[in-house]
């Protein structure tokens, strides 16, 4: 047997109460770290009037099929079958910020989600979909709505 280990888990527990911790808040002490671990990332805002000129050198990406690039928070691409769409940056999964396009559908990287390129979920990640936004071109501006 351990000894040590007992001995430290008294010493802790009695230094936390000595500090006032007692009950839920004492339980929230020991648990602190894990449900830190669980909280979402920020989610990104929903974009009012985001806009992306088509020929600037930093969305060229776009020009190809299945190419994207991420701007204030929205991912934005051109699907395989060649039109402009965009969905949020934010996964609908665990909230992390990192939702890419790959091919024909949207991903993140995080845990696997998948969602078709209407934001509906493809795979048990994914099963909450994705928020999708409106792509509106005129000329070479594409402008992107909520
Ligand atoms: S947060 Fe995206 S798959 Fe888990």
């Amino acid at each position: 047997m351990d000894h040590t280990t007992k001995t430290d888990n008294i010493n802790r527990h009695e230094f936390l109460r000595t500090l006032g911790f007692a009950g839920p808040a004492l339980a929230a002490v020991y648990f602190g770290g894990h449900l830190q671990s669980c909280t979402n990332e920020r989610v990104s805002p929903a974009p009012t009037n985001l806009t992306v000129d088509l020929d600037a050198p930093e969305n060229s990406a776009l020009k190809t099929n299945g190419g994207y690039v991420v701007k204030d928070g929205v991912v934005i691409a051109k699907s395989n079958a060649g039109s402009y769409i965009a969905a949020t940056l934010t996964c609908s999964h665990e909230g992390k910020n990192e939702i890419m396009y790959q091919s024909d559908h949207f991903y993140c990287p995080a845990h696997g989600a998948k969602y078709d390129n209407t934001g509906k979920g493809l795979n048990s990640e994914g099963k909450k979909g994705i928020r999708v936004y409106t792509a509106t071109l005129a000329g070479n501006i594409l402008t992107i709505t909520a």
